[in-house]
């Protein structure tokens, strides 16, 4: 059994399911691994960051801020070092239903949930430890790139959703697929596409100081976007030069 699964359906039953007089159902089961498997990896950078006291997780693209709320309670409350966590939502209701799980929860450290749009500077604190973004739809994750870069985030763990064309390289991509030319062939296209998307995030990543791993945090059978990129910020100029000439040839298209 995954590791936080069973604690994690009980926390997602307790706060937001039987809140609403019901019980868990398949997709609250999948949202449970998924969840699960985030607080694995929040424990690992949680355990890298070892020196530091007082962390300060941000959740952003939070939705009703399970991800979150449960690492809250379940890892950093039990460091007694003055941790917190804050989550970002711009759904109202999911902002809502963010806090009357964290009222329920009594998670023994600050916990505030902030509706905004995650590109919105002025939301995020500075130099958070840890920002977490599972499953941010579309541009968002592009959002929550240039806000974790910009707010100097020791880690983030992103788990990318749906490409739409407000994503920031898929104009760029769907250009090459026609200049190479990629055979027309939707389900041909949209993987090249993809990759190119994938590529572009990845480099920008580590063109800003970020040692960047790409892995399959969950089975996709359990959801179809299960890339999660770790991004740890080492600031290795050489890293960091490499990385800004591979993002500049792939934006030239060269
Ligand atoms: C697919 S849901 C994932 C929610 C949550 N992270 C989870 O995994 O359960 C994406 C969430 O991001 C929010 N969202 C999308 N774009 C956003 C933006 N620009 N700023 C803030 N929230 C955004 C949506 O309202 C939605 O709640």
């Amino acid at each position: 059994m995954e590791k936080f699964l069973t604690e994690t359906e009980q926390w997602l039953d307790r706060l937001y399911v039987a809140a609403e007089g019901a019980s868990l159902r398949r997709e609250d089961r999948r949202k449970a691994v998924e969840t699960a498997a985030m607080l694995v990896e929040i424990e690992r950078a949680v355990a890298r960051l070892s020196g530091r006291k007082g962390l300060l997780l941000l959740d952003a693209a939070a939705g009703k801020s399970y991800v979150g709320l449960l690492a809250a309670k379940l890892l950093l409350a039990p460091r007694n070092d003055a941790s917190s966590v804050v989550t970002l939502e711009r759904d109202p209701r999911r902002v809502a239903s963010s806090r009357r799980a964290a009222e329920l929860l009594e998670a023994g450290i600050p916990v505030t949930c902030l509706r905004a749009e995650v590109g919105d500077a002025s939301a995020w604190p500075a130099e958070p430890a840890i920002v977490t973004a599972l499953h941010a739809c579309g541009d968002a994750s592009d959002a929550v790139i240039d806000r974790a870069i910009g707010c100097r985030a020791r880690v983030l763990l992103l788990v990318p959703c749906c490409t739409g064309r407000a994503v920031r390289a898929c104009a760029s991509a769907a250009r090459r697929a026609e200049e190479l030319p990629v055979p027309r062939h939707a389900p041909v296209r949209r993987r090249f596409i993809q990759a190119l998307v994938d590529a572009e995030r990845t480099w920008r990543l580590e063109a800003a100081g970020y040692e960047t791993e790409v892995v399959e945090f969950v089975p996709p059978t359990v959801t179809p976007h299960n890339l999660l990129w770790r991004a740890r910020r080492v600031g290795e100029p050489r890293r960091m030069a490499a990385a800004r000439a591979g993002w500049e040839r792939l934006s030239a298209g060269g």
